[in-house]
């Protein structure tokens, strides 16, 4: 349990976490490379961590460092290993697609909470690579076997940057081409370090093609994670002025500051460059009157992970406010469509449950109140961010979760931890 106070003011200058999408990649993507790289600045949560756990299984040499982490691939993986994924989606869709190139056996699992996310989804569009891969009634644990992968066109039915990454690692290990296209684009880190690595790969809107490659290492500096540094600015447009140093703003991930466009948060990008393939900034936010807004589909993936948040600060806005088009959400760590509305109206709030979104009839305050975690880092997180902004605080249940993508978030908050 933690309890967290409400603030009159919020402000300051914030260096956040790595990325945990590039984290990932990284350390997957040079397990498989020839030669050695160091990745800096890199995410030591625990679903990043669980990826560094499955490629020292699969014979990769994997050594951290503080947020330092050393990679040396290995040509020949290990076969007939168990690998733990932990909590982790990113690191059992992207490794299905990984090791089903591979030519060996593995079994990968993880917590209840990830047995429970749909698997079909990643082992339908590699199976028209040819790829033996079998899964427990749709979920984990899944089988995957050896096989010879040849190209082939997937067109995906969801925006789904796991999904479209788990084909493509198995497209650089096939005979001929691979064609996979989304209908809206869904975050590139894969695409982009895919490139940088030598392999064959171009993009064309929506569509990637990749053909057989070889990787070559790569040594990887790690932009901050926007969908950590989402919290601290949205405590800025709540609550005073927040200032978070160099933060990942990839076209594909800042749907967060397209609902600061129509919030009406003010804010600015300052100090903007480009670091290992990705953009960077700083992003100053101030405290601003919100307005309820209009998000459909198309808004979805450059945000999914923000959801909840913007939902939250929809619920401090002047206005109904609706979304739309967010199923994926239900199949998040927890049914984040349920979580988000439960968090939410247990802060005072006023929130509707849709199948695929959310009413939010905005109070421009919230009371403050109990909430409990349900075991998922972004709903812990967004909760704390409610109960800091409400006018009286309130208590998490559960709120260790932060670890997966946020090990320090309460002391970078300044709560004491209880
Ligand atoms: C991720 C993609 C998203 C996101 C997840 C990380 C990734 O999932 O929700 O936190 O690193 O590829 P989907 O691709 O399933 O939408």
């Amino acid at each position: 349990m933690q309890r967290i106070e409400n603030r009159d003011v919020f402000e300051g200058e914030f260096f956040l976490p790595g990325d945990k999408s590039i984290t990932h990649r990284a350390v997957m993507l040079n397990a498989g490379a020839d030669g050695e790289a160091t990745i800096t600045n890199a995410l030591m949560g625990e679903d990043c961590l669980s990826t560094c756990g499955c490629m020292r299984e699969l014979g990769a040499e994997v050594k951290t460092d503080g947020t330092s982490v050393w990679v040396k691939g290995t040509p020949q993986f290990f076969s007939g290993k168990s690998l733990n994924c932990g909590n982790s989606g990113t690191t059992i869709r992207l490794l299905t697609g990984f090791v089903a190139g591979k030519g060996i056996h593995a079994t990968l699992h993880g917590d209840p909470s990830l047995s429970s996310r749909p698997m079909k989804r990643v082992s339908q569009p590699l199976s028209l690579l040819g790829a033996d891969v079998k899964t427990t009634d749709g979920h984990a644990p899944v089988y995957v076997a050896p096989s010879n992968l040849h190209g082939a066109k997937i067109d995906l039915e969801i925006s789904s940057a796991q999904v479209k990454s788990a084909a493509l690692l198995a497209g650089i290990s096939a005979d001929g081409e691979t064609v996979v296209t989304e209908p809206v684009k869904s975050r590139d880190h894969t695409e982009r370090m895919l490139s940088a690595m030598g392999a064959d790969i171009t993009v064309e809107g929506n569509a990637v093609r990749v053909k057989r490659s070889d990787l070559k290492a790569l040594d990887v500096c790690v932009p901050s994670d926007i969908s950590s540094a989402a919290y601290f600015m949205a405590l800025g447009a709540l609550k005073g002025k927040t200032l978070c140093k160099n933060v990942g703003i990839n076209p594909t991930r800042v749907g967060i500051l397209t609902a600061f466009d129509r919030l009406g948060v003010k804010y600015a990008l300052l100090n903007k460059r480009v670091s290992g393939g990705e953009e960077t900034a700083d992003i100053l936010v101030e405290k601003s009157p919100l307005c309820a807004i209009t998000l459909t589909e198309k808004d979805v993936p450059s945000m999914i992970d923000e959801l909840p948040l913007v939902a939250l600060l929809c619920a401090f806005a002047d206005g109904e406010t609706r979304i739309t088009g967010a199923k994926e959400l239900r199949v998040k760590e927890s049914d984040r469509v349920r979580t988000t509305a439960e968090l939410i109206n247990r802060l005072g709030g006023d929130c509707e449950e849709l199948e695929d979104g959310f009413i939010i009839r905005g109070k421009k305050t919230l009371i403050g109140g109990d909430v409990d975690s349900y075991l998922d880092h972004r709903i812990a997180m967004t909760a704390a961010v409610g109960m800091i902004a409400s006018q009286k605080g309130g208590v998490i249940s559960r709120p260790e979760c932060c670890a997966i993508s946020f090990p320090d978030f309460f002391e970078k908050l300044g709560v004491k931890l209880s």
